[in-house]
């Protein structure tokens, strides 16, 4: 199969073991997508394609099903997730600026990931903790009252 990003071989045989494992049929698609991104952390057009072709699928029908949940991404991700919440509350309490600032530091744009791999930035709608706007999480972690001035100083935790 012709690519246009290397992909060694181990790659491909942990996709062949998934697909057997999940069924090499059109059905298993979400399924397989899944365990393929969890194994190699994202799903570039070329292995959209490998799948593609074990599953009988058209590409076309693999890359819809990719680009239309927000859960499966196309772009390797960073080693930590950093979300701002943009929703009501947060973002009159500067949550907008906090972004701003977020992708400042981590040069990189929301969905995108910092040339370094260190971040992926993700914006969220609520997290249910309106009362402590704005907030900010990186992977597991809370920030909460998040001032501009803090994000360098949070940021540089994650290595
Ligand atoms: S709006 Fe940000 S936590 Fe609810």
């Amino acid at each position: 199969m012709a690519t246009t990003e290397c992909l060694c071989a181990e790659i491909y045989s942990k996709i062949d073991e998934i697909v057997k494992t999940k069924g090499a049929e059109p059905s298993s698609l979400i399924e397989v997508l899944h365990a393929v991104q969890q194994e190699i952390g994202y799903l570039p057009v070329p292995v959209q394609q490998y799948v593609a072709d074990a599953l009988g699928l058209p590409p076309g029908t693999v890359e819809s099903v990719v680009s239309f949940y927000s859960f499966f991404t196309t772009q390797p991700r960073g080693r930590h997730t950093v979300k701002v919440c943009q929703g009501t509350a947060c973002y009159v309490r500067g949550g907008k600026r906090v972004l701003e600032v977020v992708q400042k530091q981590c040069g990189c744009g929301v969905g995108e990931t910092s040339a370094d791999q260190r971040f992926s930035v993700e914006v969220v709608r609520c997290i249910g903790a309106c009362g402590l706007a704005p907030v900010m999480t990186v992977d597991e972690d809370i920030y909460d009252r998040v001032k501009t001035t803090r994000v360098t100083e949070i940021l540089e935790k994650y290595e």
